[in-house]
């Protein structure tokens, strides 16, 4: 492997949940970084008895990026592990901008995101013909970051969508109250804690018993809430795509 920085999405937690090329670059890295409050240690368990591994949950981007950049200089692998997939709320952006800054190679592989890993558990499916289509995944303004107003959670609600509620848990009923503008009180949430750990948890409860179940349980981080008119109900509806009368470029009607 070449000496660079792997950004990689460790998925929800279960070590089967990597993908092949991940497990594959963790298993030859010299340099393993992870972020210890999000990613298990039995993700680790396959990398080399003598890879350097720094946990990143005490240190700030300060310590962090010059570590990388350090060991890359020394010709070594560096594998940046982060939970879930790379696109949500994973911080990237700035580390590539140091990187970039500092000439030093990178390259991203993408991982499960949470709200997959939970649906599978869930055995869902977000997207159900004639009864919802669309998948929003947000987040409530926590310390780190403000979420802009224009995506307020109350007007996302306002599209009674399937939607995954990350980073919540500290603010469950501000989220309740809002998400109640909008969606029906006995709408079906699934409250979906370290999901792929082994602690996992899932309650299914009524929107309006979100916060109390949360609070009775404790739950303050790595929860995340699925909103959705799809959880809990069972339609006659199907989608067109493997429907006999429907024809495509790969199957024509009448001629399979
Ligand atoms: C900093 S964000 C990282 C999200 C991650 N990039 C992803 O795609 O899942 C952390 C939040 O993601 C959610 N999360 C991450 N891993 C989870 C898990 N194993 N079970 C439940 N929620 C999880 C929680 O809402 C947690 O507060």
């Amino acid at each position: 492997m070449k000496p660079k920085v792997y950004i990689i999405g460790a998925g929800p937690g279960d070590p089967e949940l990597l993908t092949l090329k991940a497990y594959r670059i963790l298993s030859q890295a010299d340099v393993i970084l992870y972020a210890d409050s999000l990613v298990p240690k039995q993700i680790l368990q396959d990398v080399r008895p003598d890879a350097e591994l720094i946990r990143t949950g005490n240190k700030t981007l300060e310590d962090i990026v010059p570590l990388m950049i350090d060991r890359v200089k020394q010709n070594l692998t560096v594998v940046r592990l982060h939970s879930g997939d790379l696109t949500l709320y994973s911080a990237i952006a700035e580390q590539m901008k140091q990187l970039l800054e500092a000439g030093i190679a990178f390259e991203l592989i993408p991982g499960i995101s949470a709200f997959q890993a939970a649906a599978a558990k869930l055995s869902t499916e977000l997207t159900v013909p004639e009864l919802v289509q669309t998948i929003i995944l947000t987040r409530v303004s926590g310390q780190a970051s403000a979420v802009p107003d224009t995506e307020d959670l109350a007007s996302l609600a306002a599209h009674q969508a399937s939607l995954c509620l990350y980073l919540a848990a500290r603010h469950v009923e501000k989220s309740q109250a809002k998400l109640l503008q909008h969606y029906p009180p006995d709408t079906t949430v699934a409250i979906c804690f370290r999901i792929g750990w082994q602690d996992e948890k899932i309650w299914l409860v009524n929107l309006e018993d979100m916060a109390s179940v949360s609070q009775e349980n404790n739950l303050i981080r790595t929860t995340l809430y699925i909103i959705s008119p799809a959880l809990g109900k069972v339609t006659d509806a199907r989608s067109r795509l493997y429907h006999p009368e429907h024809s495509h470029l790969f199957r024509l009607s009448g001629f399979c």
